[in-house]
């Protein structure tokens, strides 16, 4: 585990105003590895298993995915933009999450991580080909880093509208209508994905370290902020490039493995139409439409057939590698700037058996949950 090291002076002071909390206090987390082994640039894809991929697919086309290929046993989807397929769905006897594949800047980077790890580079011989290297983070998930997997081209885009603002001298769209289509709302690209973890201080530390991702924000337990941040948003560092204020979110949690992944598309109106068309074909939404404070996304949560929760968003925060991490207190209430309140089925506050078997095993294992944070927690969802 990193001890707390002090910002680093290249770390621009810009939080005011971006972020919904202050800076970091004299030695709290940093945010950042002095050293990471490498630096990813992206999110390549999600891994899942479903035990029917004819429904896993329907439900893609309905949610705005295209299909890359489809084997006997395996389907890959992809967003409009070009780039690597963003979920790979293999048949399995369950509907379970496999794990998440970053993207290497270079070959050169996925050698390096190789070594340093102990682990070997290997070929993917299915869909796309390239390289990997996996790793399993201090949670159990298994991490793959991949490089030299194909690209898909680029589709055609749906547009954001032309939208009316200002005097009518200042219109952008005269003698013209605004008709955007009631159909799937096209997904561009993968954008970020949530884990919940029962080691959130180890593997958030892990994460910066192997992969170099920095944090964006971090929040705290109201009243347990001496005991560190207990959930971290945080982004590729592309240098002077700007990169999605979070391609990673982490919590600590009784619970470990998959919360939501997020699909960027091209406006409020197609998300919303395509919230509208998911909501006649029956699907449940979770929680939307709002406007996050961390990463300032327009944002609609949707539940797959199995339960899985995705996300559609639009417009968010984009940081380059100044910035330093903006620190507030968890809340409920301060997921959103606006939108309905945060729903039990988004928070995962519904009760039943099942959760509370959970919490009372993550009492009794050897980890980072305690009964203050626990009860923290709780406190922080119901307001
Ligand atoms: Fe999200």
């Amino acid at each position: 585990m990193n001890d707390p090291t002090p910002i680093p002076a290249r770390a621009a002071d810009a939080h005011q105003g971006l972020h919904s909390g202050q800076g970091a206090l004299r030695g709290e987390h940093p945010g950042r590895a002095d050293q990471p082994i490498i630096k990813v640039v992206d999110l390549a894809w999600l891994e899942f298993t479903k035990p029917d991929l004819d429904r896993a697919e329907t439900f893609a086309h309905d949610f705005g995915f295209a299909t890359a290929a489809r084997t006997e046993d395996t389907l890959y989807l992809r967003g409009a933009l070009a780039g690597p397929h963003c979920l790979v769905i293999r048949r399995g006897t369950a509907s379970r999450f496999i794990g998440p594949a970053f993207l290497a800047a270079d070959a050169t980077d996925l050698d390096r991580l190789g070594r340093a790890t102990g682990h070997q580079v290997r070929p993917l011989t299915e869909y796309g080909g390239g390289r990997a290297v996996d790793l399993l983070d201090p949670s159990g998930i298994p991490v793959r880093v991949v490089h030299g997997v194909a690209e898909e081209p680029i589709r055609p885009l749906r547009q954001a509208l032309v939208l009316n603002t200002g005097t009518p001298a200042d219109a952008a769209r005269v003698n013209a209508t605004q008709r955007p289509p009631r159909t799937p709302a096209q997904v561009q690209r993968l954008g970020h994905l949530v884990l919940s973890t029962r080691v959130f201080r180890r593997a958030l530390d892990w994460y910066l370290q192997h992969l170099g991702l920095i944090v964006s924000d971090f929040l705290y337990l109201d009243g347990q902020r001496g005991r560190g941040p207990t959930m971290a948003f945080t982004r590729c560092d592309r240098g002077s490039e700007p990169a999605d204020h979070h391609t990673l979110a982490m919590h600590l949690g009784p619970d470990t493995g998959y919360v939501h992944s997020a699909y960027q598309v091209a406006d409020l109106d197609v998300l919303a139409a395509g919230g509208e068309y998911l909501r006649e074909r029956g699907y449940h939404r979770s929680w939307g439409i709002g406007r996050h404070i961390q990463g300032s996304q327009i944002f609609d949560y949707w539940r797959d057939p199995d339960r899985f929760m995705l996300e559609h968003y639009t417009d968010g925060d984009l940081f380059d590698n100044t910035l330093e991490p903006g620190w507030a207190a968890m809340s409920a209430s301060g997921l959103a700037q606006w939108g309905p309140p945060a729903t039990r089925d988004f928070l995962g506050t519904t009760p039943s058996p099942q959760t509370l078997l959970k919490a009372i095993s993550a009492l009794r294992e050897d980890n980072e949950i305690d009964r203050a944070r626990l009860l923290g927690l709780m406190k922080a969802l119901s307001k």
